[in-house]
């Protein structure tokens, strides 16, 4: 029997769960369910990822703690993911004293081990606020084409890039004060140390292969070390040793795989160790969009690395979700949360539209709405609904519910009961949309059957 926790991307804690978010969790969740029916020990870990300034924000802007906020949108969260069917084992927070725990433990380590550096840095900051400013939080004209209200590092109008301080009249998205520059003291986390692990690791079957190529150019770009602090005001956790300063959101983000199982391993008695260990012999595995790879297969190992924890067995990262070929978007009317989804369709209907279309690699998938009702109609309710809604009359109505002892076609039976390998090495792999199409024409087959035989006939 394997032992394996497999974990979903955290979602943040500061707004609602939209349909793209849910490719993801029905892909972590149909992924986790085939391996429980293997027989495998398998626990499917999540939790609201609820630190950072965003987050911070916005409770101060909803005039609530930012504890509240955190609380209600993990309560939010949580009702989705269950009405989505999404089976998590343990659902936790980052802001728990779990995550507290082996944040500390990780940072302390490295810190042991030579890889935490600090120097002092200059950053944009609110002298109103009294606070430093995220590029996101801050807003001008684009340096390059004039365009009002641009974001502090690129323009959406002519799409050049640049940093906040090349903008022109810009202004604190909090505030609307002029930023000035500010000098403090930075902690950062000196990736490239790990560069012979990383290279040997990224290349020994844990990442896809057109992951682990776009891995080479950053590689080649050269591993800068990561800043991993951030300066009061902050919601967060300060770092030991040095008040007033907070690990950055991202570092303590994926230590809440840890701190979540952490929590569970306290429910159900199960061994911290034998899961996350150096040389742990059980597997890790990490869904992820294809967005937060950098954070993942590099920042992630390193950290685990440094600290003399297990690195993943494998992280599998996913495309982004387009509705009729486009992004989603608010102006377009096209955005949609998953409760309105939920409010309005069954949600195994988008379950199996997503797995119909999820394959093995990193590619974008499109919800085809007019796809999505024929596939629905045809495959859903025509072919698998159809055999059940076709014998179950009969069955119950003239035969008690219960099935004959013989089969007229054995050999009809074992071309199903033969085809489970493959199908389970399609769920393996993560190519689902391999094992719908096997399932599908399986589906087909019986349904042959049933025209043949018409049984109804045969029952009367
Ligand atoms: O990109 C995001 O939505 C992040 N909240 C994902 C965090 S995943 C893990 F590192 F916690
Ligand atoms: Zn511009």
């Amino acid at each position: 029997m394997r032992k394996i926790l497999v974990t979903s991307a955290l979602p943040y804690a500061n707004a609602p769960l939209h349909i793209g978010h849910i490719v993801e969790y029905t892909q972590t969740d149909i992924w986790a369910r085939f391996q429980k029916m293997r027989g495998n020990e398998c626990w499917y870990i999540c939790a609201d990822d609820s630190h950072g300034t965003p987050i911070m924000l916005h409770a101060r802007q909803k005039g609530i703690t930012p504890e509240e906020l955190i609380a209600a949108m993990s309560e939010e969260h949580q009702a989705d993911f269950r009405d989505f069917r999404v089976g998590f084992d343990n659902y936790h927070s980052t802001h728990s004293e779990e995550n507290r725990e082996c944040a500390e433990l990780i940072y302390e380590r490295n810190l042991a081990a030579g890889h935490i550096t600090s120097r002092k840095i200059v950053q944009a900051y609110d002298p109103e606020e009294k606070m430093f400013l995220p590029d996101r939080f801050i807003k001008g004209e684009c340096p390059k084409c004039g365009a009002a209200d641009q974001y502090g590092d690129n323009c959406e109008v002519c799409g050049a890039t640049y940093s906040p301080t090349e903008l022109k009249n810009s202004y604190s998205v909090v505030s609307g004060a002029k930023p000035v520059e500010k000098e403090s003291e930075h902690y950062f986390f000196k990736l490239a140390d790990f560069e012979d692990m990383l290279r040997e690791w990224t290349r020994g079957g844990h990442l896809q292969p057109e992951v682990a190529n776009k891995l080479d150019e950053w590689f080649e770009a050269g591993l800068r070390e990561w800043d991993i602090s951030r300066d009061a005001p902050y919601f967060g956790f300060e770092i030991p040793g040095h008040p007033g300063k907070y690990f950055y959101v991202w570092l303590d983000a994926p230590i809440g795989y840890m701190a979540s199982f952490k929590n569970f391993c306290g429910k159900k008695g199960l061994d911290f160790d034998e899961f996350w260990a150096a040389g742990a012999e059980t597997e890790l595995y990490h869904f992820i969009g294809k967005d937060i790879i950098y954070f993942h297969a590099l920042f992630w190992p390193a950290m685990l690395d440094g600290a003399g924890f297990r690195k993943p067995i494998t992280i599998h990262a996913h495309g982004f979700l387009t509705v009729d070929g486009q992004k989603m978007s608010k102006s377009r009317g096209s955005f949609i949360k998953a409760r309105t989804y939920l409010d309005n369709l069954n949600p195994e209907y988008l379950r199996y539209y997503f797995a119909v279309k999820l394959g093995s690699g990193v590619d974008d998938i499109d919800l085809n709405l007019e796809d999505f009702v024929q596939r629905v109609n045809s495959d859903l309710v025509g072919k698998v609904v159809n055999i059940a809604s076709r014998c179950a009359g009969f069955i119950s109505k003239r035969f008690g519910g219960r099935l004959s002892e013989s089969l007229s076609e054995p050999e009809l039976f074992k071309t199903f009961t033969d085809a489970s390998e493959s199908i389970a090495e399609h769920y393996e792999k993560r190519e689902f949309s391999r094992a719908v199409r096997e399932i599908m024409a399986l589906a087909d087959k019986a349904n042959q059957y049933i025209d043949e035989k018409q049984p109804w006939v045969v029952a009367k």
